[in-house]
């Protein structure tokens, strides 16, 4: 596999420079791990968002959504194990006070002591570790003005648990029978120690997650399906093939609910990392949450009089890390006309806007068509109109954010009424007539694609 020119390094700054993705709280120096999303990354998040429930909901019968609360009694954390069982082994340093995972001090981490020389923490003639503790990653919080006894809840740390349990009403109301699924997608949170890496790793991030109950004998067969499933779906996302890979986790890495689990990870400039995980849950969530608060979470089939808890498998996936993946993928840098050139070649229906209508000149009635044909566009999908700078300047803002076609209204224009499009990755400029543009467009939209990186590579 050739070199990639991108580093995480370039990533965030196109990101801060594009105002994609910028660090939260700025104006106060910022807060550890946290992240916005302006304009361009809140519509590239939203269509990975989109392209997922088209997966789960669109392309299928057997799903159905949910949205159920960040915030859940505090007797479901009991009984998931994350009260117990959510936790990191963490130091402190009683020198520079920093606090570090104690799994994460080796050279593979490259986690280092804040002071100088830079080295890893415990190397340093200062550095006084103390002894590791568990530390659990759940925010707490407290319901009513005062805290009191009983009054301790938690911000959820996976989305999974409110599926689990409404499991019984959606049964009631949604007329499947396993295997079915439930989905979700929305905010959790965790009290991440470990530097993030930009948006990989962040105190609060969405997740997309789908519980998939099957009668129990069928487990494994659906757990090597939703493998491959997931694994495709990256793959129609335009991520590169190469760049993907599946692995099993070894059965100690294995969380406490889980028989077997494997990670989609991508080749992140910083390694392979996971990008989400694929587990067979067992029966672990309906059991426990059926001894917590005595209700029974079980299946009763009536054609047979067969009575069972579902197994359940669980692709999790995080819409940071996947934005993440898309972005490390697309990122290129090339020459045009000797000029250096930035360019996300992202697949165009991931891409933030698809088409950017310029006129050539600020006159002649350039604007006014241009307007008209934005007008035409902007309902069939998402178009931007630029008037701003020479063309060549308004051409690499649009690479930049990884806008496929550029459609410029030209003095030709205003007498034929054609248009020229440009592709971001051939550099091609087609003419064609507005009358025609919506449709042309909206097929090269639909058209099967490959990331022009990968046609490079061979
Ligand atoms: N319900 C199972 C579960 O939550 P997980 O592997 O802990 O499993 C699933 O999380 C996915 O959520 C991960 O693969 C990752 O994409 C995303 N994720 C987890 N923690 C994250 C964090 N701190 N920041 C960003 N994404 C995270």
């Amino acid at each position: 596999m050739p070199d990639d020119v991108v580093t995480m390094d370039k990533i965030v700054s196109l990101c801060k420079r594009r105002g994609i993705i910028f660090p939260a709280s700025e104006i106060y120096g910022g807060i550890a791990n946290t992240y916005d999303y302006g304009h361009y990354g809140v519509l590239l998040k939203r269509n990975v968002v989109d392209a997922w429930w088209q997966a789960m909901i669109g392309d299928r019968d057997d799903i159905v959504a949910l949205d159920s609360a960040i915030i859940q009694h505090p007797r479901t954390w009991e009984a998931s194990g994350h009260l117990a069982g959510f936790t990191d082994p963490l130091v402190d340093c009683r020198t520079c006070g920093q606090r570090f995972r104690a799994d994460h001090l080796d050279a593979e981490h490259d986690v280092r002591c804040p002071r100088k020389p830079s080295v890893l923490p415990g190397q340093g003639p200062d550095c006084n570790l103390t002894e590791a503790r568990e530390f659990n990653l759940m925010f707490e919080t407290t319901i009513g003005p005062v805290q009191e006894a009983g009054s301790t809840v938690y911000l959820r740390p996976e989305t999974a648990q409110g599926i689990f349990l409404d499991f019984k009403t959606v049964l009631g109301f949604a007329r499947r029978k396993p295997p079915f699924g439930i989905a979700q997608v929305g905010k959790s949170f965790r009290n991440e120690i470990t530097p993030g890496n930009f948006i990989f790793r962040t105190l609060e991030f969405e997740q997309m997650e789908m519980e998939y109950f099957v009668p129990p004998d069928d487990a494994h067969r659906w757990y090597l399906h939703w493998l491959e499933a997931r694994m495709d779906w990256y793959e129609r996302l335009g991520i590169r093939g190469d760049h993907l890979r599946l692995r099993a986790h070894e059965q100690d890495e294995l969380s406490h609910y889980s028989s077997a689990t494997s990670d989609v990870e991508y080749l992140y400039p910083i390694g392979w990392q996971e990008l989400e995980g694929i587990a067979n849950r067992g029966n672990f969530d309906l059991t426990q949450h059926a001894q917590h608060s005595g209700e029974k979470l079980e299946y009763f089939d009536q054609q047979s009089g067969e009575r069972y808890v579902p197994h359940v498998i669980e692709p999790a996936a995080g819409v940071g890390r996947a934005t993440l993946a898309l972005l490390c993928d697309a990122y290129d840098e090339d020459e045009i006309g000797g000029e250096a050139r930035t360019v996300l070649k992202l697949h165009p229906q991931m891409a933030p806007v698809k088409v950017a209508v310029l006129p050539l000149v600020r006159k002649d009635g350039q604007p006014e068509l241009a307007h008209e044909v934005r007008n035409l566009l902007r309902r069939r999908m998402q178009t931007e109109y630029d008037e701003g700078g020479s063309i060549g300047r308004r051409y690499r803002r649009q690479d930049e954010i990884g806008t496929p076609w550029c459609v410029t209204i030209d003095h030709q224009s205003l007498e034929d009424r054609t248009v020229t499009v440009r592709d971001r990755d051939t550099l091609t400029q087609d003419r064609v007539a507005i009358d025609e543009l919506p449709d042309v467009l909206a097929g090269k939209l639909e058209a099967p694609w490959i990331s022009p990186k990968l046609l490079v590579e061979d």
